[in-house]
C-alpha cells in the first residue's frame, strides 16, 4: 500500500480504448494501479478491441496486449470485482484517487445511491467518504432525467464527472487523438504529467489554420 496508488475500474460503457490507454499512461507515469473490471466491462472490451479478459484468471497481457511486456507484476494489482476483502474496499487503505473509465450509467446509479454491490461501487464509495479524488468517465447518449440526476448526485458527493466527449478544436487526425484527448484530461485530474493533447492558449500556433 502506498498513498500514491491509484484505482482504475473499467465498467460496461462503450469506451474500452479509453480505459486501456489510461492504464498504459498510469503505468508509464510510474504509478501503481489497482485494477478491477466488471463483467459488462469485459464484454465491451471484447466487442470494441477484440481483447478477451478472464475475470477469474486475469492476465495483464490479455488486456494490454504487447504493451504489457516489461510491466512489473507489482505495478498492476488486479482485484476481482466481487472481492470485498481487497484493500481498496476500505478507507484505511490509502490511495491517491480512483477513476471509473469507462463508467456505465448502471455504475453511475450504484455510486449515486451508495449501493456498494460490487468492489467497484464500494471502492468509489470509499473514495467519496474519504474525500479523495474520484473521476467518473460516463458515456451514454441521450441521457434521461434519472441518469442526469444520478450524475448530479455523484458530482454533489464530490466526484469529478468527466464525460467521454472528445473535443474537435484540437483538430484530431485519428481516433487515437480523440482517445488521447480524454485520457489526457483524466491525467490532468490526477496530476499526472503527459503530452497527450495540445493545450489551448499555450500551443495554439501549432493548430492547423481553419480552411478559407
Ligand atoms: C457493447 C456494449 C456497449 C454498451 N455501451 C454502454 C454505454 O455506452 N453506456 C452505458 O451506460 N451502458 C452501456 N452498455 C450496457 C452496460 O454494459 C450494462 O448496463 C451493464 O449492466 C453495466 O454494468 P456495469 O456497470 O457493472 O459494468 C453496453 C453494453 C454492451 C454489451
Amino acid at each position: 500500500m502506498a498513498g500514491s496508488d491509484l484505482v482504475l475500474a473499467m465498467t460496461g460503457a462503450s469506451g474500452a480504448p479509453y480505459g486501456v490507454r489510461l492504464l498504459e499512461m498510469l503505468v508509464h507515469a510510474g504509478r501503481r494501479v489497482h485494477l478491477t473490471l466488471s463483467p459488462a466491462g469485459v464484454e465491451v472490451l471484447q466487442q470494441e478491441l477484440d481483447r478477451r479478459v478472464c475475470l477469474d484468471h486475469f492476465v495483464l497481457g490479455d488486456l494490454l496486449g504487447d504493451a504489457a511486456k516489461g510491466i512489473p507484476a507489482e505495478q498492476v494489482l488486479y482485484h476481482h470485482y466481487r472481492d470485498f476483502r481487497a484493500g481498496i474496499a476500505s478507507g484505511s487503505f490509502l490511495t491517491a484517487g480512483m477513476v471509473v473509465c469507462p463508467c456505465s450509467m448502471g455504475t453511475v446509479a450504484a455510486i449515486a445511491h451508495g449501493l456498494s454491490q460490487n468492489l467497484i461501487h464500494r471502492a468509489a464509495d470509499v473514495h467519496l467518504k474519504e474525500k479523495r479524488r474520484l473521476v467518473l468517465v460516463p458515456r451514454e447518449t441521450p441521457l434521461h432525467l434519472v441518469q442526469l440526476r444520478n450524475l448530479a448526485a455523484c458530482a454533489e458527493a464530490g466526484a469529478v464527472v468527466l464525460p467521454a466527449m472528445p473535443a474537435f478544436y484540437t483538430r484530431p487526425e485519428s481516433l487515437q487523438d480523440a482517445v488521447d484527448f480524454i485520457v489526457g484530461r483524466i491525467c490532468d485530474q490526477l496530476g499526472i504529467e503527459h503530452k497527450l493533447l495540445r493545450r489551448w492558449g499555450i500551443t495554439t500556433e501549432t493548430y492547423p489554420a481553419p480552411p478559407d
